[in-house]
């Protein structure tokens, strides 16, 4: 059976599924931001991600790969994948559903019997029986009989999303037999394995274990990080031996300056307030939480103590982690705010950010004259800087302050930096 599929949401999720999905299949993206049509249709690039621009020119090169602004389009198609943001209300201390019931309304105005619908985005336990089932069933569709729906959570990660569309295992939870079978053809087209579960509730779950157990995980490394500079131990080598060959630590994460990204800072909060109206108090994340957020402060004292009274500081990296450009929740924002409120200049850098303003791409010209270089983000360019080439810029006796462990410490007071680590002092 040749299927067509629809996209609803071209943000980090849906672009590169569109782009990947069309590698053998006809795909119609859409998206409520017309801008965003505008410029996919002139092939100008809306976020960055490895790899993305060329798997996007070569399917829509293909002519398999078409973007529309019309809500009508999603109705060419027989499989109909949501995967709009689902951000956290914190005043409302719930989703805000309004992008996803707005991609439902869609959905449901365009589709016909025997369509599969597929949600993607991240939502609480529940989401797809309570809000998708329930709007196909009040215009008077029968699930599963006249449309199937299927949840399957998305896992990638930014940075490496391509890779991991093509690798990682499906997991899928079906109303029926049939939508099971049509979402994993459709699945199968990336490459990565399919797992079954018995149903949508169970492969929600599955997405909010992988943000609750990583928020969790990150507070507990984090604190370690904490811990080692207390105790004069160099964390990254410790966590390096405490992980090898003993599975029983592979939780155990790589500290950081704070949690960034769209994801942790709503799923495990959502989470929560998801439980707690089932009568559940989560106590685990509310620990977390204290630590996680607190990391941004701690590497910001880092800079007052080794260097109170600096006057020119530069960010290296402003996206929340490594060859991304997305800067949601970026704990280097923060950062800059409080030191900018202590009266320093600070200058940001980042290869693949544009959206802030006054960001250079250019690191060598951000260090210009700086007492302090503060690497932020674990962007690969960071790990291969030309360090001679960094101190010959700086102002003297220069200061690094490395949160995410990439500079090569020898190296670097070899050269006559002053360097301390996060968690490794
Ligand atoms: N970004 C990630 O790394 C990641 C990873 C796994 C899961 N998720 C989940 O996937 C979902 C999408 O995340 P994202 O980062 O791609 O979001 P995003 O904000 O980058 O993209 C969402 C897109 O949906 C569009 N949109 C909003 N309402 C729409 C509507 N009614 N119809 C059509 N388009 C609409 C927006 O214009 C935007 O382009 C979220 O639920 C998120 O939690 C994200």
């Amino acid at each position: 059976m040749f299927l067509k599929v629809a996209i609803i949401g071209l943000g980090y999720v849906g672009l590169p599924l569109a782009a990947l999905l069309a590698e053998r299949l006809d795909v119609i993206g859409f998206d409520i931001d017309a801008s965003r049509i505008k410029k996919l249709e002139a092939g100008e690039p809306v976020l960055s991600e490895p790899g993305l621009d060329e798997a996007l020119s070569k399917a829509v090169g293909s002519g398999r790969l078409r973007f529309s602004p019309n809500p009508a389009d999603v109705s060419d198609s027989d499989v109909k994948i949501i995967t709009v943001g689902t951000p956290y209300d914190e005043r409302a201390k719930d989703v805000d559903y309004s992008f996803l019931d707005s991609a439902i309304e869609i959905v449901c105005g365009n589709i016909k019997k025997g369509d599969v619908v597929a949600l993607k985005s991240t939502v609480p336990v529940g989401t797809t029986s309570e809000r998708l089932v329930k709007a196909l069933r009040a215009k008077g569709y029968a699930v599963p009989e006249d449309v199937g729906v299927v949840f399957s959570p998305e896992r990638m990660v930014e940075g490496q999303a391509i890779r991991d569309f093509k690798t990682l295992p499906n997991i899928v939870g079906a109303s029926d037999e049939r939508s099971f079978s049509i979402y994993s053809e459709v699945a199968s087209v990336m490459g990565g394995r399919i797992i079954r579960v018995s149903n949508p509730e169970t492969a929600e779950m599955v997405k909010m274990t992988d943000n609750y157990a990583r928020f969790a995980f990150l507070g507990i490394t984090n604190e370690l990080a904490l811990m080692c500079e207390k105790a004069g131990v160099d964390v990254l080598e410790m966590l390096k031996a405490a992980k090898e060959d003993y599975a029983r630590n592979a939780g155990l994460m790589i500290p950081g300056p704070g949690v960034g990204g769209s994801c942790l800072n709503k799923d495990p909060f959502i989470l929560k307030a998801n439980m707690a109206k089932k009568g559940l108090e989560l106590k685990i994340v509310d620990a977390a939480k204290e630590v996680n957020y607190h990391m941004p402060t701690h590497v910001y004292l880092m800079v007052k103590e080794f260097r109170n009274n600096a006057k020119e500081v530069a960010i290296a990296g402003v996206a929340f982690k490594g060859e991304t450009d997305d800067t949601r929740f970026a704990p280097s924002l923060k950062i800059n705010e409080m030191l900018k409120a202590d009266g320093a200049t600070v200058r940001l850098s980042d290869p693949y950010v544009r959206s802030v303003s006054g960001t250079t791409r250019d690191i060598y010209e951000a260090v210009k004259g700086a007492e302090v270089l503060l690497i932020m983000t674990d962007h690969k360019a960071y790990g291969e800087m030309d360090l001679k080439r960094v101190k010959s810029l700086m102002a003297q006796n220069p200061l690094i302050i490395d949160t995410r462990g990439i500079i090569k410490r020898d190296e670097a007071e070899r050269l006559g930096f002053e360097y301390h680590g996060l968690g490794r002092l």
